[in-house]
C-alpha cells in the first residue's frame, strides 16, 4: 500500500486490504472530527440535537448537494443505500399486473427489496439478463429495453453493479425510460466519490447513493435524492414528528426526513469533512482522485488479465475504481458464509481482502479488486503472486 497515502488511514498494516468496495474505509482525520461532533453530542444531548441539530444538517445536506451537483433540499441523509432504496419500494403503490424492471447483475438486497414490494402489491418484478462478458455500453441500453413493456412502471438499476463492477448506462437508461413514462430508482451505492455526478442534469426520479464507500465519510452516511415532483409520494420508513408540523418554512420533505428519530447523526455531519479530506489528498481535488483510482483499476485488471491468460470482462469505460478479474471455476462448495475456499485462503494464508465472487454462479467465479489511494500496484502483484501458488 502507498506510504504516503496510507498514513491518513489506520488500516491494519498487517493487511494488503483490496476491498474497499465493500464497506469503504474512513481516513483517521474524518474519523477524529465524527469523535468530536460526538463529545459535543454528549456534553449537552438536549442542545445538539434539540437546538444545534437543523442548521447542521442543512450545512451538511448543501454541502453534499454541491458535490452531487443536486439542490440539497431534494437530498435526505439515510443510513445507507438499502435504506434509501426501501424508503422508495415501501412508499410507491403498484397496481396488480405491473411490471417492476431489474437486471441480473442487481445487488441481492436490492432485489430482495424490489421482491418484497412486488408480492405486496401483486406486481411483477422483470428481470433483463445482460450480456457476460460485455463487448459494449449499448448492449447493455439494448437488454434492458427490450425488456420495457406498457405495463412497466419503474427500473430499479445500480449505478456500478456490485458483483460484476460495471458502470452502467445510468444517463441513457433514465432518459429513454422517461420518454416512455417510466420512472428509475438508481441504486448508486458506489458512484459518489467513485463517478463524477449530476444529480440535476441526471433527472432520475430516485437516487440513492452511500457516503461511506468512496466518498470516505463514516459508516452510517448516505442519501435518498428524490425529484421534486415526486417527494409528495415518497416518506421515510420511520414516521416521526414531521407528519403532523404545522411548519411553513421548509417542504413536508425535509420535515419528514430531516428527523426520523433519535440516532447517532454524526456520521451525516461528517460528510463535508469527508469531501474536504479527501478532495484535498491530490492537487487536482476529487477529478483528480477519481481519475487517479480509475487508472489504477484499469491497471490492476490489465496485470491480473495478463498474469492469469484471461481476456477482460468489459471495455475500460465501464470500469470504475473496482474491476473484476476471471479465475478458472472452483472445484470446492462455498462455505457457510457463501465464500469461496479461495476467497478465506487468500484472507488467512496471504492476509489479502479481497472478494472471490461466484459469477454467473459457482463454479464459475471471479475476483473484484478494488483501488483506493492507498493502494499501489505493489499489492495487485502480490495478489497475483498469491493466485498463481494457489490455482496451481
Ligand atoms: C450496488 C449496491 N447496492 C447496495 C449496497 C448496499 O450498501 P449498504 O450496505 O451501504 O446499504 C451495495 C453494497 O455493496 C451495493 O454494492
Amino acid at each position: 500500500m502507498s506510504a504516503t497515502f496510507r498514513s491518513h488511514w489506520g488500516l491494519d498494516p498487517e493487511v494488503t486490504f483490496l476491498n474497499h468496495g465493500s464497506f469503504g474505509a474512513c481516513p483517521t482525520e474524518v474519523l477524529r472530527h465524527q469523535a468530536d461532533l460526538r463529545a459535543r453530542m454528549e456534553s449537552e444531548p438536549v442542545r445538539f440535537l434539540h437546538r444545534e441539530i437543523e442548521p447542521l444538517l442543512d450545512a451538511a445536506r448543501h454541502a453534499l448537494g454541491a458535490f452531487l451537483d443536486a439542490d440539497g433540499d431534494d437530498l435526505g441523509f439515510v443510513t445507507n443505500a438499502t435504506t434509501g432504496v426501501n424508503t422508495v419500494l415501501r412508499s410507491l403503490r403498484f397496481e396488480p399486473g405491473d411490471e417492476l424492471l431489474t437486471t441480473d447483475h442487481e445487488y441481492n438486497a436490492s432485489r430482495n427489496a424490489l421482491d418484497f414490494a412486488a408480492s405486496r402489491w401483486g406486481a411483477r418484478v422483470v428481470v433483463a439478463t445482460l450480456p457476460w462478458p460485455v463487448a459494449s455500453k449499448q448492449e447493455l441500453v439494448d437488454a434492458v429495453l427490450a425488456r420495457v413493456t406498457p405495463r412497466t412502471r419503474l427500473l430499479l438499476i445500480d449505478h456500478v453493479s456490485s458483483q460484476t463492477a460495471l458502470i452502467m448506462p445510468v444517463p441513457e437508461l433514465v432518459r429513454a425510460l422517461r420518454e416512455r413514462g417510466v420512472e428509475t430508482l438508481v441504486d448508486g451505492a458506489h458512484a459518489p466519490g467513485m463517478l463524477p455526478l449530476s444529480l440535476r442534469s441526471l433527472g432520475a426520479g430516485y437516487y440513492t447513493g452511500n457516503c461511506h464507500k468512496w466518498l470516505c465519510a463514516p459508516k452510517g452516511a448516505a442519501f435518498l435524492h428524490v425529484r421534486r415532483d415526486l417527494q409528495p409520494g415518497i416518506k421515510p420508513l420511520a414516521i416521526s414528528h414531521g407528519l403532523n408540523a404545522t411548519r411553513t418554512d421548509r417542504s413536508q420533505f425535509r420535515l419528514d426526513f430531516d428527523w426520523t428519530g433519535t440516532h447517532d447523526p454524526s456520521a451525516f455531519l461528517c460528510v463535508p469533512e469527508a469531501v474536504r479530506v479527501m478532495g484535498g489528498m491530490l492537487p487536482g481535488g476529487w477529478p483528480a482522485v477519481m481519475a487517479s483510482n480509475h487508472a489504477k483499476a484499469l491497471a490492476a485488471r490489465a496485470m491480473l488479465c495478463e498474469r492469469l491468460g484471461v481476456a477482460p470482462h468489459c471495455p475500460d469505460e465501464l470500469v470504475g475504481s473496482m474491476a473484476t478479474v476471471a479465475l478458472p471455476p472452483g472445484t470446492e462448495a462455498l462455505n457457510p458464509l457463501g465464500l469461496d475456499p479461495l476467497h478465506v485462503q487468500l484472507f488467512e494464508r496471504y492476509r489479502i481482502e479481497v472478494p472471490v465472487v461466484p459469477w454467473p454462479r459457482a463454479p464459475q467465479r471471479h475476483i473484484r479488486v478494488s483501488a483506493q489511494l492507498y493502494n499501489t500496484m505493489a499489492d495487485y502483484q502480490r495478489l497475483a503472486e498469491a493466485l498463481e501458488a494457489l490455482l496451481r
